[in-house]
């Protein structure tokens, strides 16, 4: 092949256990809520900032400092961002990376995320706790797309790597990894029930 792909842009999606998903997440799911219930101040900033959703983001965004069950989550997340950094071949060699931020979205129908980054942070990701059918997944923008001035469409067949936008299904169970610079969002939820997702960001020293 002539042509060769340069300079990836790597999304990683993986479930977060072999086994046990189902327990967890019930487990998650209601301190998710029991956190909504608690959390007025995050409510109140959610009702000006997340419109028909609830987010911790601006309230409770160390949860991995203050629940056990969110400490357990943030271990087993660990060993996935640190999979992930193997990947993009980062030299982490005598360096550590820890979880900077962690948060709560739950998104009710109706409810969406507009197009966002995460800044101070170098890998972030979700893990799904909650997916109805139906649920919007994460959709990706090509960080290039500033760059496509004078460039035609792609083809309506053109394979995924070579579109302008990517989105990764929102499935319970699932770890969803990027780097922090790539702009994503979450569509309007079409579906009846909540989608409740986890949030966070890691950073390294
Ligand atoms: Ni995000």
């Amino acid at each position: 092949m002539p042509t060769r792909a340069c300079f990836p842009t790597f999304i990683y999606r993986e479930p977060l256990q072999p086994t046990g998903l189902a327990r967890l997440n019930a487990d998650l799911a209601d301190e998710c809520r029991k956190l909504r219930d608690f959390d007025a101040a995050g409510r109140r900033w959610s009702a000006k900032n997340y419109p028909g959703g609830y987010t911790s983001y601006a309230s409770m965004n160390e949860l991995h400092r203050f629940s056990s069950t969110f400490t357990a989550l943030e271990k087993k997340l660990t060993r996935h961002v640190r999979a992930f950094a193997r990947t993009l071949e980062m030299d982490l060699r005598g360096r550590s990376i820890r979880m900077t931020d962690c948060w709560v979205n739950i998104m009710p129908e109706t409810a969406a995320h507009s197009l966002h980054l995460h800044p101070l942070s170098f890998i972030s990701g979700t893990y799904y706790v909650v997916t109805p059918r139906g649920c919007p997944g994460l959709k990706f923008e090509d960080p290039r797309l500033s760059k496509f001035m004078a460039a035609p469409p792609k083809l309506p067949d053109a394979r995924a790597a070579n579109r302008p936008h990517l989105t990764f299904p929102a499935e319970a169970g699932h770890v969803l990894l990027f780097e922090s610079w790539l702009r994503h969002e979450v569509a309007a939820n079409r579906a009846a029930e909540e989608r409740i997702s986890i949030s966070f960001n890691y950073n390294w020293s």
